[in-house]
């Protein structure tokens, strides 16, 4: 059994999320769980990373690796942990080609004394993967062999279909989440996001607009796994920037729509015959109108939230990259190869060694 703390930052850039959970033998049992908001400067600054010269994409570098330290520090405060995961920041994702988290882990380990797993993803593209999704490891650890599948409403979308071995476990990104809805929220409302999904159940769902929406990706087969790369604020502002403008409403209805046919229709294809439940999770499972097309796009599936199984529905990131943590310190592949596409099983990410490394190797390899 080890405790561990795992720390997400994803696309949406609204904080991070940081989760404790006892991991032991395909079991989790969560300890702790909070998300620490970004002050608006810093998102705008992350948000802007992608375009960012190099000095400040250095500095901010550091600063998202002490605020990291600081969340975690808050967490952890008089508990004792094994080992942190730390996703990072995603300031750029070329699927299968180069793929780059930012946020220094030794400001984790100097703070918290634990030694600190960063840097999942290049292990798997060195091995011929995409680099992501990995959350549907966590899926497989968890629900494998339940019939049931996954998914997560993040800045992007993404299914994990767990089967009883991780060979079969399958998985990958739909496509957009919210982040083309808050990207619309920001242009049209200077909100962060559609709180509840008020404003999309106000609009009107354009068909028009829909179609102008579509995209190859959502026809690619996987593996693949996509990001703001790709559904980008350009991405929104060259397809309905007019639209926005005028009826900003029925932008956001459509786009909300968008999500949950995208994310029907990778169901539909991808799901294993015989599934029963749809497991959400994530800040996209938040808003109501999303979630209420979902549920009738997929039904009979009996769409259920991740929290009636104990993970709050932010928590499941960061309790994932706790996971993968304690995988990598025990030396454990943690990659789903037919879900990424590597060649292999790989062990994921970069050790930097806190305070407690002798003894946590001595705990582990003896
Ligand atoms: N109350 C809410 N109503 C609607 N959407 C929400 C709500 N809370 C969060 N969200 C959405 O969830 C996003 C954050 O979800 P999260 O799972 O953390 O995504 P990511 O992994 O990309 O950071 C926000 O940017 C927002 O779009
Ligand atoms: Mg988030």
């Amino acid at each position: 059994m080890l405790t561990a703390l795992g720390l997400m930052s994803g696309t949406s850039a609204d904080g991070v999320s940081v989760a404790a959970a006892r991991i032991g033998d395909r079991k989790l049992r969560m300890l702790a769980y909070r998300t620490f908001p970004y002050p608006r400067a810093l998102r705008e600054r992350i948000l802007a990373a992608r375009d960012a010269r190099t000095r400040e994409l250095s500095a901010l570098h550091s600063e998202l690796g002490r605020f990291f330290a600081a969340a975690a520090r808050k967490v952890i405060r008089k508990g004792r942990v094994d080992v942190i995961g730390s996703h990072g920041q995603t300031v750029w994702h070329a699927p299968a080609r180069h793929t780059l988290q930012i946020g220094e882990a030794s400001f984790i380990a100097e703070a918290t004394g634990v030694t600190t797993v960063c840097d999942f993803r290049p292990a798997d593209v060195a091995a011929g993967g995409q680099g992501a999704p990995l959350v549907p490891y966590f899926d497989w650890y968890l629900f494998g062999g339940r019939p049931a599948v996954l998914l997560n409403l993040g800045g992007i979308a993404n299914l994990g279909c767990p089967a009883k071995t991780l060979a079969r476990t399958t998985g990958f990104d739909t496509g957009p989440g919210n982040c083309l809805i808050d990207e619309a929220m920001r242009i049209a409302y200077r909100k962060e996001y559609d709180e509840g999904g008020r404003v999309a159940a106000s609009g009107r769902i354009d068909l028009k607009l829909l179609g102008r929406l579509d995209h190859p990706y959502f026809r690619k087969p996987p593996p693949k796994s996509t990001g703001r790369e790709l559904f980008s604020r350009d991405f929104l502002l060259e397809r309905c920037g007019k639209d926005l403008r005028r009826r900003p409403a029925d932008v956001v209805a459509t786009l909300a729509y968008l999500t949950a046919r995208t994310v029907a229709d990778a169901v539909a294809r991808h799901a294993p015959t015989g599934t029963q439940e749809l497991i959400v999770s994530g800040g996209g499972g938040l808003n109501r109108t999303t979630m209420s097309h979902l549920e009738w796009m997929v039904w009979p599936l009996a769409v259920r939230p991740l929290e009636v199984f104990g993970i709050p529905a932010l928590a499941k990131e960061p309790a994932a990259f706790a996971l993968l943590a304690a995988e990598a310190v025990r030396g454990a592949p943690a990659n789903a190869p037919a879900v990424t596409g590597a060649g292999r099983p790989a062990v994921l990410g970069k050790i930097v060694p806190g305070a407690n490394f002798r003894g946590l190797m001595g705990r582990l390899h003896r």
